[in-house]
């Protein structure tokens, strides 16, 4: 199983969805591989977020391997399940994937936490801390769901 985590800029949301969904992953002894990109390239290249990397830290998760990369059109044909942080991120991926059939490959990262009051993974970039720390609990639900319905 591979599993591509979205957002705009792949610094905040997406890197934190990948740390907290791979060490899931290793505690569950999956044979799973994960990445993340940004439909944006702004920050192609650069370190998650300082805030991010710290929010993660606190709880034992260390993100500091990762690095932003650009969504290509070609994630659609190497993963299996490419999950978006928010509608706006699943509209512009839809608008790279190569396919129509492929495209369908999309879902958004709260349809696996539908208890939760929102459906969306607020942006945290413009907000202080407390964004982030909402950011990993939100993503910390969605992605227990989100294994127990690959497995299922
Ligand atoms: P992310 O957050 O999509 O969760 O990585 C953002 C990071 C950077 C920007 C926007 C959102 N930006 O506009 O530079």
């Amino acid at each position: 199983m591979k599993i591509l985590l979205v957002c705009l800029g792949n610094i905040c949301r997406s890197p934190m969805a990948e740390g907290i969904l791979r060490h899931m992953i290793a505690e569950q002894g999956l044979d799973w591989r994960t990445d993340s990109a940004g439909t944006g390239d702004y920050h192609v290249g650069e370190q998650p977020d300082k805030r991010a990397m710290k929010t993660m830290r606190e709880r034992g998760i260390d993100i500091s391997d990762l690095r932003a990369r650009h969504l290509r059109a070609s994630d659609f044909e190497e993963f299996d399940l490419l999950v978006a942080m928010d509608a706006n991120n699943l509209h512009n991926m839809r608008q790279v994937a190569p396919s129509h059939e492929l495209a369908k490959k999309a879902r958004l990262m709260m349809d696996y936490a539908p208890a939760h009051p929102l459906r969306e993974v607020p942006d945290p970039y413009f907000g202080g801390d407390e964004g982030f720390v909402e950011v990993y609990e939100m993503l910390t639900v969605a992605c227990r769901n989100l294994i127990d319905d690959v497995r299922r």
